[in-house]
């Protein structure tokens, strides 16, 4: 018997920075994205698309394409074996156009061909001719004409309240693509007995699995949905894009079947962030406290339904901000328009307000001529107190002012002085020479709900296995590239003692779901279950071997070791299953009241700016950031989304934006639509405030949307500050600030 142990703590638990399994290989292009893969004897699939946003079909001939060497499938909506529409909450798109089309680049067919390029030539084959019909492309038109999918309505307070001060104003945010860098991609694999196998880019397989067997006509278990290696997704994975088609024609053809969005198709094949509209009235007294906020938001929804309620909901629910208010009224609006489907973005609905929230915060600072920090901090949101709109308490954490005042307390960058043109705006393009810049220094900061709110039933399904390979967590929760699965490893590492873990990555037949990736929630409900399914299972472990600590080398009673970690695992099986599930939500009562979240975070941000006006041109210098996270489990992982997120914030507040004409997107491409790149990145100070949430895992909150709704208006804050010009619409050109 061992005496005296030295009970060896893992080393890569939560609170430290381990290597990520997916990380050398990323970084040495050889992680097999979803795009990579490849099955001998399998057919490439391509789409026909609308090449209006409103037309009606009247006439389609598949005949010239399926006439085609090579071609083994041509089906449109008559073909579709089941179900004609899918969409999460509701079922209102159609698999292929069904007579009609709503959008630009809406599938009207689909094909199976032995190559690429000869299922793109049968595409071009298929006859078919179009009446163009009027496209709805104004959202406020479709809300005057009431074509909506849903009208969020808060009311909280006396509507009569008034306030000293009134600053009243009309804000716009363009539509923001979330342009991940891995496209869409998918194989489907008919199993040989009716059923088919899908591997397809999702955020979610068990919501993809839900919509996808009605549409073929199946029963559930014939239809498995796998995860696949991504590139991001940001919210463009929530709803689904080849995944139906890829069964159908795999399912046509008996063979293994692939497709791969290229860029522009990828533009046209997701969903996009939901363009805003936005009037907002706030009142506040003299002494800075706010009094009454009023907000009417469109949101354009494009022709389906998808996430849009969610969205905006979501847009209404955080319209103040992580302020106090007593009374609340918004009304919001997704409307039903024939421009790109939108559905969920990062931050999704937040973003839109946010911009229009804070702008308002700093026009009320200026009016009152208060620094716009003390006004924020003035009206601080914290744990305990009602939120403004919805009148629920705040439940977890919520250490608003904290983060204010520790944002304050960063230093900022020195005066440039420097005449390296690598740091003016316009950079190595030479094309200022330093004599007119001008520096601005704006504020963002937010408030997010984490996890599914509303009475969602919100669950996280997670297997916790110890065997001769070590400790397996299983899953189906996706890996988008955010670091989940190093997280779960963490995780399982502290619980149980041992460094040694897998994670496995399961498809819908072999584990629940695990809800989606996103809401920023993975670290929180798969991370929870994680933490709750080790901790039972290194309870029974102790318990049935009668020790009282579990470490790498075994299992130990009083100091003494009384089983080695082999003999534990020949005393198994040993496996643990739970479903989590985060604290009771509910649906909002007919004001829009009631305890519909599960917790929040709040982010702040400062943005420092040099603009070159006779120009036009901005650079990001610096952006400092402090977010609440409860509790830091990876620091690089939490500084990586953070910086992330900020960057994608950063694109809305100066470049990204999808340039409609009739519906039509003219920038699908990376040459105009523009993403901020490693040049336009400024420098990113970020520090984290620390108090632990009420349900994470070790007191973590999720923190992969917050940076992105704060970093918008804090942006343009600076540059408005540079500048004095209005900027209510995002992004901001350089026509917005240039001179003359
Ligand atoms: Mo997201 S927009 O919650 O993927």
């Amino acid at each position: 018997m061992t005496t005296a142990p030295t009970i060896e703590r893992v080393t890569s638990g939560i609170g430290t920075s381990p290597v990520r399994p997916d990380g050398v290989l990323k970084l040495r292009g050889r992680f097999a994205y979803a795009s990579d893969m490849h099955i001998d004897g399998m057919l490439w699939g391509a789409t026909l698309r609308s090449p209006f946003a409103h037309a009606k079909i009247i006439r389609l001939d598949i005949g010239p394409a399926l006439a085609m060497a090579g071609v083994h499938a041509v089906l449109t909506q008559e073909d579709v074996p089941g179900k004609l529409n899918f969409g999460q909450a509701v079922q209102d798109q159609p698999v292929l156009a069904d007579g009609e089309t709503q959008f630009w680049g809406e599938p009207i067919a689909i094909v199976a061909a032995d190559d690429l390029k000869t299922a793109q030539r049968a595409v071009a084959a298929i006859d078919i001719e179009y009446e163009e019909l009027e496209p709805l492309v104004d959202s406020e038109l479709a809300d005057t004409l009431d074509s909506v999918t849903c009208r969020p309505r808060i009311r909280r307070g006396d509507p009569d309240a008034s306030g000293e001060i009134v600053v009243e104003g009309y804000y716009e945010v363009g539509q923001q693509d979330q342009a991940p860098l891995g496209n869409e991609a998918g194989v489907a694999i008919p199993d040989g007995e009716g059923g088919v196998d899908l591997h397809a880019t999702t955020q979610w397989v068990h919501e993809d699995h839900a919509q996808i067997y009605p549409c073929l006509g199946l029963a559930p278990e014939q239809v498995r949905c796998h995860p696949v290696g991504m590139g991001g997704a940001f919210g463009a994975r929530e709803d689904m894009s080849m995944h139906i088609h890829l069964c159908m024609l795999a399912l046509a053809t008996g063979r293994p079947v692939k497709m791969m969005f290229d860029r522009a198709e990828g533009f046209v094949g997701h969903v996009h962030r939901h363009p805003a509209k936005m009037w907002f009235r706030h009142e506040a007294n003299r002494d800075g406290k706010l009094v009454k906020v009023e907000a009417k938001i469109i949101l354009d929804g494009g022709p389906y339904r998808a996430t849009s309620d969610v969205v905006t909901w979501n847009a209404a629910y955080f319209s103040v901000g992580p302020y106090v208010c007593d009374n609340v009224f918004v009304d919001a609006v997704a409307a039903r328009t024939n421009n790109p489907p939108a559905g969920a973005m990062r931050g999704f609905g937040c973003v839109q307000s946010a911009f229009a929230f804070e702008t308002q915060m700093d026009r009320l600072a200026a009016e009152l001529q208060l620094d716009p920090l003390q006004l924020r901090r003035l009206n601080a949101l914290e744990a305990g107190q009602p939120n403004s709109t919805t009148g629920q308490i705040i439940v977890g954490s919520l250490p608003t002012t904290r983060v204010l005042d520790e944002l304050a307390s960063m230093p900022l960058p020195p005066e440039a002085t420097s005449d390296d043109p690598r740091h003016f705006p316009g950079g190595t393009g030479l094309t200022t020479t330093g004599a007119d810049i001008k520096r601005g220094v704006g504020y963002g900061v937010t408030i997010k709900n984490l996890a599914f709110s509303e009475g969602f039933d919100d669950y996280a399904d997670v297997r916790v296995v110890l065997n001769d390979t070590g400790v397996e967590v299983h899953t189906a929760a996706i890996e988008v590239g955010q670091g989940l699965v190093t997280v779960l490893q963490q995780i399982a590492r502290s619980v149980l003692g041992i460094e040694q873990v897998n994670v496995v990555s399961n498809d819908t037949s072999r584990i629940g779901s695990a809800g989606s990736t996103s809401a920023s929630r993975q670290t929180q409900m798969t991370g929870g279950g994680a933490y709750h399914a080790a901790t039972a299972l290194r309870e029974e472990i102790l318990e049935r071997l009668g020790g009282d600590d579990l470490t790498n080398e075994g299992v130990w009673s009083e100091g003494s070791l009384v089983a080695t970690l082999p003999e534990v695992v020949a005393a198994g099986p040993w496996e643990h299953e739970i479903r989590f599930r985060h604290p009771e939500t509910f649906p909002p009562d007919e004001n829009g009241q009631g305890d519909m979240h599960a917790g929040f975070a709040v982010a702040a941000h400062r943005a420092v700016v040099d603009v070159d006006q006779e120009l036009g041109l901005v650079r990001v210098v610096q952006i400092d950031t402090v977010q609440d996270v409860g509790r830091v489990l990876n620091p690089d992982a939490a500084v990586g989304q953070i910086e992330g997120g900020t960057m994608q914030g950063v694109g809305l507040a100066v470049l990204e934006e999808l340039v409609l004409d009739r519906g039509r997107i003219v920038n699908s491409n990376f040459t105009d639509y523009l993403l901020p790149t490693f040049l336009d990145a400024p420098h990113i100070e970020v520090r984290f405030v620390e108090e632990p949430d009420h349900w994470g895992p070790f007191g973590a909150k999720g923190i992969g949307e917050p940076p992105t709704i704060s970093a918008t208006p804090a942006v343009v804050g600076a540059i408005r500050d540079a500048t004095g010009r209005a900027l209510t619409r995002v992004p901001v050109l350089p026509q917005d600030i240039a001179l003359g």
